[in-house]
């Protein structure tokens, strides 16, 4: 089940009626699928009970008791299994407001919205997503995005979120939690009053890939055989070496966590994240596509090159547990597993802009320093990131950061010498 090319424009649908035939003749799948859809009722009712006594059921924890080794083994085990953390003040309020400032300076003195209307229609990742594409800009090195990412403070906290994951494999650890590389991704501004610029929900880091790739296999080994036990969405193992259909904005980078820093405060009024907070609510996702009511050569909402949706249709039973994010102030920072469900509220019901600077965290490991030194070479020439819509807006962009505005650690993560 190897043969499958991931980088052809045209993938054989084939490939996937043979994969599920393997599976599904491997496997008791409506066994497998009623276990685990009561596993997933039984953890929606205690996160539908918390929302009824108005409890949170996103994890949060401060930067500073990360920094002073304060975090508690109650913390991890909720953040283990929720599969997502705010990570608060990371930064100074204010010095996330100067960045959301200094930011829009930059987009509007080069002229951005005009350049953009030029270059429409070379990112279509999300494009049948049923909300219309999202109000997110191409920029990469603007000032603050480099600062941010290269932060000390960025820095302890990805180390930590890195450690949540047990690394060893096979053939060895499979990164290095305590170092990072950087994945340079854009910005979101969201205006206020915004209605149409949202995001259904969907998990990245692969779609068909989930179920027919081979690392992907192994990963998931655990939850087609039915033994939900003995999944645990936290072992490394073969998390850097699943190979993703070539696209625009799908990941190169293995990231433990999908992120972002917000700029501005926003909250559950303002067009902001919403999450599934359930780690391993991937094993429901992929026996669903398995069951009989669906034809051989599909796999519910999986299309390749695109983020993999999540319906209520097709997903009822963990749908509705999906939650929008308790409010977060410039300077927090959010993060979900890449097995996470998320989306971004389709309405804007706020006053103000909800910005975010995406910065996940990826460390260490031969696959993500082979992306790097390839976003390194696009960094110095201004172009954008390598894995996203080669729009390179930046090129000619006043006030782009370079080399001399990383620090020894920036280098370090950009894998610049
Ligand atoms: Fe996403």
């Amino acid at each position: 089940m190897s043969n499958v090319d991931f980088n052809s424009t045209d993938f054989p649908e084939q490939f996937i009626a043979q994969t599920k035939k393997a599976l599904k003749s491997n496997n008791d799948v409506a066994a497998h699928f009623s276990k685990c859809r009561d596993i997933m009722l039984s953890l929606v009712e205690g996160i539908n009970n918390r929302k009824a006594n108005n409890q949170s059921v996103i994890p949060e924890v401060s930067y500073r008791a990360i920094k002073h080794n304060e975090i508690t083994p109650e913390d991890i085990a909720q953040i283990r299994q929720r599969g997502c953390v705010i990570v608060r003040n990371v930064f100074e309020r204010q010095q996330a407001e100067d960045w959301n400032s200094e930011l829009g300076e930059y987009l509007d003195s080069n002229q951005y919205y005009n350049k953009a209307k030029e270059k429409a229609g070379l990112d279509n990742y999300f494009g049948d997503l049923k909300d219309a594409r999202p109000q997110i800009f191409g920029v990469y090195w603007s000032r603050p995005q480099v600062m941010a990412r290269q932060a000390e403070s960025m820095a302890d906290t990805k180390r930590f979120l890195n450690n949540l994951w047990d690394t060893d494999a096979p053939a060895g650890p499979e990164f290095n939690p305590d170092i990072e590389l950087t994945y340079a991704d854009r910005t979101r501004r969201r205006a206020p009053g915004d209605t149409t610029l949202g995001l259904s929900p969907h998990m990245d880091a692969g779609s068909y890939e989930r179920w027919v790739d081979p690392a992907y296999q192994q990963i998931y080994k655990s939850i087609y055989a039915g033994q939900f036990d003995q999944y645990d969405p936290w072992r490394a193992a073969y998390r850097t070496q699943t190979r993703e259909y070539d696209s625009p904005a799908v990941s190169s980078m293995f990231r433990t966590f999908q992120g972002w820093t917000a700029l501005t405060e926003q909250g559950p009024n303002d067009g902001t994240l919403q999450l599934l907070p359930i780690a391993n609510a991937i094993g429901y996702v992929l026996l669903r596509s398995l069951q009989d009511d669906i034809p051989d050569n599909e796999l519910c909402l999986a299309k390749p090159g695109r983020a993999l949706g999540v319906s209520q249709e097709w997903h009822p039973d963990i749908y509705e547990a999906i939650t929008t994010i308790q409010t977060v102030a410039p300077g927090d920072t959010v993060w979900w597993h890449p097995d996470v469900i998320h989306a971004v509220g389709s309405e804007h019901n706020g006053d103000d802009f909800a910005s975010v600077i995406y910065i996940g965290a990826s460390p260490a490991c031969a696959k993500n320093e082979a992306y790097a030194q390839k976003q390194a070479a696009h960094f110095i020439a201004g172009k954008s990131a390598p894995d996203f819509a080669a729009e390179d807006y930046e090129v000619d962009f006043k006030g782009r950061a370079t080399v001399d505005d990383l620090t020894e650690l920036g280098k370090r993560q950009m894998s610049i010498s």
